[in-house]
């Protein structure tokens, strides 16, 4: 498949309002911690708060490929803005998507794509981070309803969420088995944002810790089967890892494109500092990660387009993308020297938002215990 030309059309529409409206923006949101209002808005205006909702519930009903190059545009211009939308979609809406009855789906996909509901998800907790079997919130059966009380962690958009997909014990266990998930509206009492975490990069991105206390959830709020929950948790996060694939690649394609003008401009021993051959080493090599990252992230879009499994690919494409931006955000600063290493320059905001592609939706030393686990089992 050629990815460039069939996808030009979605790549440009995104990369216009991308330049348009969050290049000039980005380092102002970085600065104040906050997406702006009225960006949210241009955002489901455009159809990105609901990029593969089907058209019959409210959404652009666009594929796994153009959702990625959506997302990628999106980081280019603004890593938080990228995340926020990447959430929205994948962590929120995926699960509606695959595991909600018709009620469910009807009742909230068309709010979110619509930007009425703005999603989380919240399966981390402070003692349950890369192994989320060993989480301690619980759904108790209140015969009409469930009863859920815990603390979560690092939940993306959980300052901004109407929405939160819920994961919590209905039976107590220490592992991944008596996990159910549920539909939460956060205005539901007992539903209290505790703080906001003060990080390194992706600064306009909410990083909230959330406390559950006896929310009240109705029973036609339990997403797919009860108890089938860490596989729900598990499934989307292989969708997840695709949207922090693309916002990696966005990342590095910000900084590359800006140090590589850069090396066309700046003069030093009398040539442009492209001249030297040490320097274009550098940016081939840039190109080159850059490249492969796009391909192994379109690719593994692709198969979920396609229906095919693809919870081995995502996990490569994340792993691979996000330490590809970790790379080639530290090679454009060196480009740039002391320069690149200033807050004039956009460099080292490129340079802190890379470094959460390795660390969120599993860190990759968890991206390559899911591949090597699916490489293993086709040992017979
Ligand atoms: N899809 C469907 N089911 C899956 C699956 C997948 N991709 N992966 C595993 N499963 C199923 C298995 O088949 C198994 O099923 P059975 O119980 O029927 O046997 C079950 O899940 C348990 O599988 P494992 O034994 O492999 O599970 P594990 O506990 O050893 O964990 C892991 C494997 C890959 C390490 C996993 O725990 C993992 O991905 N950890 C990282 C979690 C993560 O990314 N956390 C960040 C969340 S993001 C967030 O919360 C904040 C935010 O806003 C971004």
């Amino acid at each position: 498949m050629n990815y460039d030309t069939q996808y030009q059309e979605i790549r440009d529409m995104a990369a216009s309002f991308s330049d348009g409206e969050l290049v000039p923006i980005a380092s102002k949101i970085d600065k104040e911690e906050k997406i702006p209002k009225n960006v949210i808005t241009q955002l489901s205006e455009n159809g990105f708060m609901g990029i593969y909702v089907p058209e019959e519930y409210g959404g652009a009903g666009m594929d796994n490929v153009s959702y990625a190059i959506i997302i990628e545009e999106l980081s280019r211009g603004c890593a938080s803005t990228g995340v926020f939308v990447s959430v929205q979609n994948s962590l929120c809406i995926t699960p509606i998507l695959q595991f909600g009855n018709e009620k469910q789906k009807k009742k909230y996909l068309p709010e979110l794509a619509a930007g009425k509901h703005i999603g989380c998800f919240c399966l981390s907790e402070p003692n349950a981070g890369s192994d989320p079997g060993a989480l301690t919130t619980m759904a108790v059966d209140k015969g009409d309803h469930y009863e859920i009380s815990g603390l979560k962690n690092f939940i993306t958009n959980g300052r901004e969420a109407t929405l939160a997909i819920v994961f919590a014990k209905t039976t107590k266990t220490d592992n991944h088995k008596g996990i159910s998930a549920f539909i939460v509206e956060t205005n539901t009492p007992g539903y209290e944002v505790q703080k906001c975490e003060e990080k390194l990069g992706i600064k306009g991105s909410s990083t909230a810790q959330i406390l559950f206390e006896k929310v009240k959830v109705p029973k036609e709020n339990l997403l797919g089967d009860l108890e089938k929950g860490f596989k729900i948790a598990m499934s989307t996060l292989d969708s997840g890892r695709l949207g922090i694939a693309a916002q990696a690649i966005g990342i590095s394609e910000a900084a590359y494109r800006y140090a590589l003008r850069y090396s066309t401009e700046r003069v030093q021993f009398g040539v442009p500092i492209c001249k030297q051959q040490g320097l274009q080493f550098m940016l081939a090599d840039m190109a080159t990660r850059l490249q492969a990252a796009k391909l192994l992230t379109y690719d593994s879009s692709h198969r979920k387009d396609l229906g095919d499994q693809f919870s081995k690919h995502s996990a490569m494409a994340k792993l691979y993308a996000a330490e590809a931006a970790m790379w080639i955000t530290t090679k454009a600063i060196q480009i740039c020297g002391g320069n690149g290493y200033t807050k004039e320059y956009p460099l080292e905001r490129h340079f802190r938002d890379a470094k959460i592609t390795e660390i969120y939706e599993g860190t990759s030393e968890i991206q390559r215990i899911v591949i090597s686990a699916i490489e293993l089992k086709s040992v017979t």
